[in-house]
């Protein structure tokens, strides 16, 4: 028996990167995983097909969704479509995400709506339409993925700290909302974790960061996965509204 066994968790733009571990992790613990990514090409549709036969290889149901988290339509009928095909929806985790960086004067208003559509925006067609489900069944974990930058803010991002800060209240208000109905809300805010996202980082700024970290090492993807289990198992029955920073103690 694992932390998760008889759970179905869906979680988003999980095609690789934090999501992909996350999906990893959780089958692992016994549950059965409905993921989403965007899929533009047949490369995209390739790895979103790769990664659900290496999350079905862990031995539990798996199925893979093609969808753009920031779209409210697409969201409403990818979800009813997961409710019929797994039964089920227990734990939902927000972790599209994308950063579109610029210091705030040169920074374009398309990079702003597109970082809040995909960061932010996503999130609450999510929740709206997988809490229904969670009420009935009464109860269910929701974690977003915010970022240390949503609780401190970062020179040259302020489209992705405004999103990820929204991320964290927009868990704190779920959690107070809808507490009474079993459900939970809570937020990861990862520090600075090894993925495609930070491999496009310059090395000085990679080297800036590494600098902070008191733990004197970049994150790996399964430091968030393992936080990202508590949070959904009953480990964590009595912790909500609160956002966990994951991040070596580059933050305190
Ligand atoms: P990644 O870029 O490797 O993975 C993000 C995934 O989201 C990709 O598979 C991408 O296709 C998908 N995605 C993008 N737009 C989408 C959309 N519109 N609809 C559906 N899926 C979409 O990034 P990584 O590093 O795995 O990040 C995952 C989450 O963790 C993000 O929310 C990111 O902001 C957050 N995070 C990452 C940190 C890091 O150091 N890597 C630090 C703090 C937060």
């Amino acid at each position: 028996m694992g932390l998760l066994s008889g759970k179905t968790a869906l979680i988003t733009g999980a095609a690789r990167g934090i999501g992909k571990a996350i999906a990893l992790k959780f089958a692992e613990e016994g549950a059965n995983i409905a993921f989403t990514d965007l899929v533009l090409n047949d490369d995209m549709a390739a790895g979103l097909e790769a990664t659900r036969k290496e999350i079905e290889a862990v031995g539990v149901k798996c199925n893979a969704y093609a969808g753009n988290a920031a779209d409210f339509e697409e969201t409403e009928a990818l979800v009813k479509k997961v409710k019929e095909e797994m039964g089920s929806i227990d734990i939902l985790v927000n972790n599209a995400g994308i950063t579109k960086d610029g210091l705030m004067l040169r920074m374009t208003e398309a990079q702003w709506d597109a970082v809040i559509n995909v960061n932010l925006k996503s999130a609450f067609n999510f929740i709206h339409a997988c809490t229904p489900i969670m009420m009935r069944q009464k109860g269910g974990s929701i974690i977003n993925m915010a970022s240390v930058v949503g609780v401190h803010g970062n020179a040259g991002q302020c489209n992705y700290a405004a999103s990820k800060a929204g991320l964290i209240a927009l868990a704190k208000s779920i959690a107070q909302e809808m507490g009474a109905k079993g459900i939970r809300a809570n937020a990861i805010a990862p520090g600075f974790i090894e993925t495609a996202m930070t491999a496009q980082l310059p090395d000085e700024v990679r080297k800036e960061w590494a600098k902070k970290i008191p733990l004197r090492r970049a994150g790996q993807v399964d430091d968030i996965a393992n936080t990202a289990v508590y949070l959904a198992s009953d480990l964590s029955s009595y912790v909500s509204g609160q956002v966990i920073q994951v991040d070596g103690g580059m933050n305190m």
